[in-house]
């Protein structure tokens, strides 16, 4: 045998693979091998002479070929900072940890489970290792198990575990070709692959994707010999085309509907949709149903046709989790009339630690054996209560959670990569119920106070007025004030300026969410006779309102939305928002209609989101209340005119002025209406209310929320005592019968310490007073 000859024959192999991958991905890692070039040293993976050195694909040849090199073993001292100059002085210790590992939290070097070498430092206690190629990437290949209930899974080049499997005993012609060729183009962020593959992951035989179809080899996916590539429209004519088999579609049921629902998503995305949410559709790469299906707030395991696997199910937010392994393998084992003697978890994966004739042992996440006769100690030292139920973790320890290996009784190699640096919105929970009341005299609550800027925590700053430096960081002003002119001001554009009013002075100042904007809803009053009102983000008084005690489930979400799309630009928006801010039931809006979450907006469970045309069909329709339009009197009449406009203007016609007619957010007439350049307040069906008005050119200081007030007590049956001005906004100075008070715009008392010559501004939070710019 002449070692060599293999040696160049691989490398040739690794090569090809190469430029099939790709130049650009591996081309830091090999740089400028030429293919002239023969690899002569090679050692088995096994055989590197001295315990120090470890076997990698890159090590010699300026990275073109495999061979030995040195570096630190698993949980030795390392650092981060270390120069990353390779010595060749064999008396030196070397400065870097090992291939397949990296230096890691608490700087030891530790597993680099995204990468395959990684497995070479597992000790020989664990039973199974995923296999290597010859790159050092994970085989796409991994079997498992005996010859009679063992498996082979494919897997990506990085171990994860992705679709297909065989019994191992029928797997001699397994490639996991297609599996790899799907999961390699959909992690370069393709989302409409349509390759099929069979059940063990080769390619199925009639292969279509991106407009052309194709007749491939099973094992690797390249046209069969003789045959030619076509148009998708022309598929039928391909010699593989069976017309029982393919029928007159080449996408199958799961797929159709994960596609129909991309372009509906694409399609609400561009209207400005972002928050409501669809119910995903996976698929699996042979066009099967995917395996869980997701309802609401809960992920669920279904089988390849889609009905769900009970019980086994998760909350969303512990999806990332879930593999719903052992839910599958349950009914696949049952299918196959063999017994399947292992625990699932609530959420469908293998309990890690299982027990059998009162003896443990560990599986890993294919339900295999990874360590046998674990003591009932773990290994900390710590013993777990005796009732506590086996699937706690403390005896089999997976890999990314606990890399303390050296003392783990039980290991399984999960091959998920590495975890990520925690980013703000994902892994980190931030863990604190911190209140205003908790902070420091002077200090704020802001939603970015603490770690990084991700968790909440107080801030504080230099105070109003006082002298400050944008320079000097111990001279900034706090949360809410800027610095203007060396001074401290309020600073307008943030809900927080509000909390250094002097609040002996304001008579009512406005709730703030921690990152500065305005609360949705905000209330005034007491409970008997107080209000809510819906706020934009930024501290206006938008459509939606209810009495105090009402006011539980009110979220003023729809207004938050409606106002949000139209400040965004767009004019057309057409949800519909109950009188106090929550979405009607039934919404249509950008062409498609569907049943909505009163409180979120979302699509309620178990419905669909359908054309327009079909807004009928939809459960939560009702002929007496919708009737046949969705769009009520005022909108159709403001479309209408919107319509006539765009005619006009396309007609080249500028100067005509139309009177917009303004509705609100449930469809009924606005406040006010423009007539002949004057302002009238208008009540919901459009009619004046009593002979409040103002010349137009004064529209924007016309909110008619007294006007409106006098209709709205007069309903609920409760005398109304306020002066209006004559424009129907509430007049801030108040006079009966001699005692003087302030109320602010909305008619909320705020001062009855006033006297006669004094303005009430400097006691309303949003008047002109507070305004220093
Ligand atoms: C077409 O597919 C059907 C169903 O799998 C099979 O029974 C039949 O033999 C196939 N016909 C040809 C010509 O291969
Ligand atoms: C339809 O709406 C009307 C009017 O609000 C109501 O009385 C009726 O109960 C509704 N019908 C159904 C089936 O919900
Ligand atoms: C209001 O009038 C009182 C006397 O009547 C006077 O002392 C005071 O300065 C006046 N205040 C303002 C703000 O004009």
């Amino acid at each position: 045998m002449t070692p060599a000859r293999i040696k160049s024959c691989t490398f040739q192999a690794f090569l090809a693979s190469l430029v099939l991958i790709g130049p650009i991905i591996l081309a830091q890692k090999v740089p400028n091998c030429a293919s002239t070039l023969g690899c002569f040293s090679f050692p088995a993976i096994t055989s590197c002479p001295s315990p120090d050195e470890f076997w990698s694909p890159t090590a010699v040849l300026g990275g073109c070929c495999p061979g030995c090199v040195r570096g630190l073993a698993l949980g030795t001292p390392c650092s981060t900072s270390a120069t990353t100059e390779t010595t060749t002085d064999a008396a030196e210790t070397p400065s870097t940890c090992a291939p397949g590992l990296v230096c890691g939290v608490g700087s030891v070097c530790r597993l680099n489970t995204g990468d395959c070498l990684s497995t070479h430092h597992v000790p020989d206690s664990i039973q199974w290792v995923p296999q290597c190629d010859s790159r050092g990437r994970y085989a796409p290949k991994q079997c498992r198990g005996d010859q009679i209930n063992g498996r082979c899974f494919c897997y990506s080049a990085e171990g994860k575990r992705i679709f297909g499997w065989s019994w191992r005993n029928r797997a001699q012609r397994m490639t996991c070709a297609c599996s790899r060729r799907r999961a390699d183009l959909e992690a370069e962020g393709r989302f409409d692959v349509t390759l099929h593959c069979t059940p063990d992951g080769n390619y199925e035989q009639l292969q279509c994707d991106q407009g052309v179809c194709w007749c491939a080899d099973s094992e690797t996916g390249t046209q069969t010999a003789g045959t030619r590539a076509v148009p998708e429209e022309l598929w039928s004519l391909l010699p593989c085309y069976n017309e029982t088999l393919h029928g007159v579609q080449y996408l199958r049921r799961c797929e159709s509907v994960a596609f129909s629902q991309i372009l509906q998503r694409k399609q609400f995305i561009i209207r400005g949709h972002r928050d409501v949410t669809f119910t995903d559709t996976l698929c699996e790469y042979d066009g099967s149903h995917g395996r869980y299906i997701i309802e609401g707030q809960e992920a669920a395991c279904t089988w390849h046709d889609g009905t769900k696997l009970n019980p086994y199910k998760t909350s969303l937010r512990t999806l990332s989790a879930m593999n719903c392994n052992c839910a599958r393998d349950e009914k696949l084992f049952m299918l196959a009339g063999r017994e399947m003697a292992l625990a699932c978890e609530g959420n469908g994966n293998y309990v890690p630690l299982q027990s059998r004739n009162g003896e443990l042992f560990c599986v890993d996440p294919d339900g295999y054996v990874v360590a046998e006769n674990v003591p009932e100690q773990t290994s900390f030292g710590k013993k777990l209560p005796p009732e506590s139920p086996p699937n706690t973790m403390g005896h089999c320890f997976t890999f990314p959670r606990e890399p303390l290996i050296l003392y783990c009784c039980c290991f399984i190699i999960t091959a998920t990569t590495a975890v990520d640096p925690p980013t703000c919105d994902s892994s980190y929970g931030c863990i604190s119920s911190i209140r205003q009341e908790d902070c420091a005299k002077g200090e704020i609550l802001i939603s970015s106070g603490s770690l990084n800027g991700c968790c909440p925590g107080c801030r504080g700053g230099r105070t109003y007025l006082a002298v400050c430096n944008l320079n000097i960081p111990d001279r900034l002003c706090a949360p809410g004030l800027k610095c203007v002119g060396r001074k401290c001001i309020y600073d307008r554009s943030t809900c927080l300026h509000t909390m250094h009013l002097d609040k002996d002075l304001v008579g009512w100042i406005p709730k703030c969410n921690l990152d500065g904007t305005y609360a949705a809803k905000q209330c005034r009053g007491d409970r008997l006779s107080g209000r809510c009102f819906c706020y934009s983000e930024d501290g206006k008084r938008i459509f939606g309102w209810d009495w105090y005690r009402n006011t539980e489930r009110m979220t003023c979400a729809c207004s938050r939305r409606r106002d949000k799309l139209e400040k965004e630009g767009r004019f057309d928006v057409t949800l519909h928002c109950t009188q106090n801010g929550n979405y009607e039931e039934l919404q249509c809006d950008s062409g498609l209609c569907w049943c909505a979450d009163e409180l979120t907006g979302s699509v309620q469970l178990g419905t669909t989101v359908v054309h327009e045309s079909l807004w009928e069909l939809l459960p939560c329709y009702n002929s007496t209340l919708h009737g046949e339009s969705y769009l009520r009197q005022c909108e159709s009449a403001a479309q209408a005119q919107k319509l006539i406009l765009k005619k006009f203007y396309a007609r080249g016609t500028v100067g005509v002025t139309f009177n917009e007619i303004p509705c609100d957010y449930d469809g009924a007439y606005g406040r006010y209406k423009v007539e002949n350049g004057v302002v009238y307040c208008t009540w919901r069906d459009g009619k004046k209310i009593g002979s409040f008005q103002i010349r137009s050119s004064m529209l924007s200081s016309v909110n008619c929320y007294c006007a409106r007030d006098t209709i709205i007590y007069r309903e609920a049956g409760i005398p109304f005592t306020l002066a209006c001005g004559g424009n129907g906004n509430y007049e801030y100075s108040q006079d009966q019968n001699g005692q003087l008070f302030c109320v602010d715009s909305d008619g909320f008392v705020v001062t009855t310490e006033v006297a006669p010559n004094e303005s009430c501004d400097k006691f309303i939070y949003n008047s002109a007073f507070y305004d220093e710019d």
